[in-house]
């Protein structure tokens, strides 16, 4: 049984898919066992609470630049013994310590569909401004391994939704969500917990 580990910011409703799709029997071979939060005040913490999932509250604002704060935040991964890491709305970008002691064990799922409006400063709301902005008809969300570059590593799933003429930001965002990340992030997460992910030539290839 392999121990997950997800960090979270916000609103946790990634989170939330899954401890819900762990509860269904959707995780095979893994369970969730910590949650980390990056903001102290974020509803991710009282999902954590509700599912009796350990939660810790560490606070990027404490920390006086990324490397302090991802040294912290490796240390507490290999104290929780994590095999696994999920960025579920983990707003901050993690140095290359935690990535490199991390290979092809951090996954996060971003919301669209790469290699469109990702990167550094594309995350939540904006993301989905920029989509519309740019005029796109389809969008969508992407389960990724996280390398040392943002948004850059393997891709494990990627699903899409249609844009609509009457379109917001956050209309948009809720669709992605609910047809796509909602889906595909716990999929991934069983896939790898199963060893049904691969990867060569730095692509991943899933075993469906
Ligand atoms: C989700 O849409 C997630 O894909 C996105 O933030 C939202 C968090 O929602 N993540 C990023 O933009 C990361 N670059 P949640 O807290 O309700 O899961």
């Amino acid at each position: 049984m392999k121990n997950i580990a997800v960090l979270v910011s916000g609103g946790g409703t990634n989170l939330q898919a899954l401890i819900d799709a762990e509860k269904r029997g959707d995780i095979k071979n893994g369970k969730i066992t910590c949650v980390i939060s990056s903001k102290a005040d974020a509803y991710a913490i009282e999902r954590a609470k509700k599912a009796g999932i350990p939660a810790v509250v560490m606070p990027r604002k404490e920390y006086a630049n990324s490397k302090d704060y991802s040294e912290a935040i490796l240390a507490e991964l290999n104290k929780q013994k994590a095999d696994l890491v999920v960025l579920a709305g983990f707003m901050t970008i993690l140095d290359e310590c935690v990535t490199k002691a991390y290979p092809y064990k951090i996954i996060n799922v971003h919301p669209a569909l790469i290699p469109s409006f990702c990167g550094e400063g594309y995350y939540g709301l904006k993301v989905h401004e920029a989509a519309l902005a740019y005029g796109v008809k389809i969008s969508g969300a992407t389960v990724h391994f996280v390398n040392e570059k943002a948004d850059a590593g393997a891709i494990i799933l990627q699903g899409a939704v249609d844009v609509a003429n009457d379109d917001t930001p956050e209309s948009l965002q809720l669709k992605i969500m609910q047809n796509v990340e909602w889906k595909l992030l716990p999929k991934a997460v069983s896939l790898f917990c199963e060893d049904r992910i691969t990867v060569k030539d730095g692509k991943a290839f899933v075993d469906l």
